[in-house]
């Protein structure tokens, strides 16, 4: 207990790094200047050995004493030498440290942005994630509507498409559907130029291997469609004739656009009981120069 402490040094791994490179450097330049010395005490002893103690006197390469070649070669590996301690290393010095760092710094900062995109693209599953997480609540109850516009005489559709333009049952449509589960028969899938945004689509169809492009959800049943969407507040069912008929059993509400004008049509939606369903909401929309006919919104809730 009260024995010899171990010291542990208290520096991080980056300074001992640098206390590591900048000892390196040191040993460096020390070795170049014993080289130095050397050298020059080498040089020396060379022309001595020549001239005074006469060694290889007769020994002259091109008319010139042979001490001048072994001193010019000598100086050929002094000069490499002085070369790579500040040249070659020098790049591995400060300045080349600075500039890795901001490279570093400048990936650091591509990267951030392309989180930055990546978030800003992920919001809306993240918005649907948090809608996710409140029916985790068991409190909350899941209600499954209806959304459907008919005609008076019930038409909904004829060659697999809507009889009417109206703009504003779209944006109802849009904005009460924007961010959910929505359920439909293959054939109502197959009338929409593609996927609509921000919505999962859930298509039930009897056809075991309907290919559906990325992120649409294929079902064989009405039944297998809902467990998809059991954790949705309020998943909503948006047709066809066939799904409708089905699902006007269970559904806990319908969101209704009825136009007030009848219409040649192929498919229909099924009569409502107002014995089971009671009305809640009730809006008049008139006729103008973007509505061809005169329409209403209406809310039923199962009694
Ligand atoms: N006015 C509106 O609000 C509205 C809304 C939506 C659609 N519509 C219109 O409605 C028409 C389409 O309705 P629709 O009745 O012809 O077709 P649908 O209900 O959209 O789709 C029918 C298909 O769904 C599959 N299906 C139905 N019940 C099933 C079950 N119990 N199990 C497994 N698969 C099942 C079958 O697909 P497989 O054949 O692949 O097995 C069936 O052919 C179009 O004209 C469309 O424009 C109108």
């Amino acid at each position: 207990m009260f024995g010899k402490k171990k010291i542990v040094p208290q520096i991080d791994k980056d300074q001992l790094e640098l206390i590591q490179n900048a000892q390196k450097r040191i040993k460096q330049k020390k070795r170049l200047y014993i080289h130095f010395v050397i050298f020059l005490i080498g040089a020396v002893f060379l022309i001595l050995a020549n001239t005074v103690l006469k060694i290889g006197e007769k020994f002259k390469p091109f008319d010139i004493d042979w001490f001048v070649f072994a001193i010019l070669i000598w100086l050929f590996f002094l000069i490499y030498h002085i070369f790579n301690v500040f040249i070659t290393h020098k790049f591995m010095g400060k300045a080349w440290e600075q500039e890795q760092l901001e490279k570093l710094v400048a990936k650091q900062k591509i990267k951030i942005e392309k989180l930055k995109t990546e978030l800003k693209r992920e919001m809306p599953h993240i918005a649907k994630s948090e809608i996710y997480n409140e029916s985790l609540n068991p409190e909350r109850k899941s209600e499954l509507t209806i959304i459907v516009a008919a005609a008076e005489n019930d038409a909904i559709g004829k060659g697999n498409k809507l009889i009417w333009h109206l703009s504003d049952d779209l944006k109802r449509f849009k904005n009460l559907t924007n961010g959910h589960h929505i359920i439909m028969g293959r054939k109502t899938f197959e009338s929409f130029p593609k996927p609509l945004p921000n919505r999962t689509h859930i298509v039930i169809t009897r056809q075991a291997d309907y290919k559906v492009p990325e992120g649409v959800i294929v079902v064989n049943s009405l039944e297998a469609a809902i467990d998809v969407t059991k954790n949705e507040l309020q998943p909503f069912v948006i047709g066809g004739g066939e799904i409708y008929k089905q699902a006007l059993a269970i559904a806990d509400k319908i969101e209704l656009t009825r136009i007030h004008e009848n219409f040649e049509a192929d498919t229909f939606f099924p009569k409502i009981d107002t014995t089971i369903w009671k009305e809640t909401a009730n809006t008049f929309h008139k006729k103008d120069e973007k509505h061809d006919y005169e329409f209403s919104f209406l809310t039923y809730e199962r009694k």
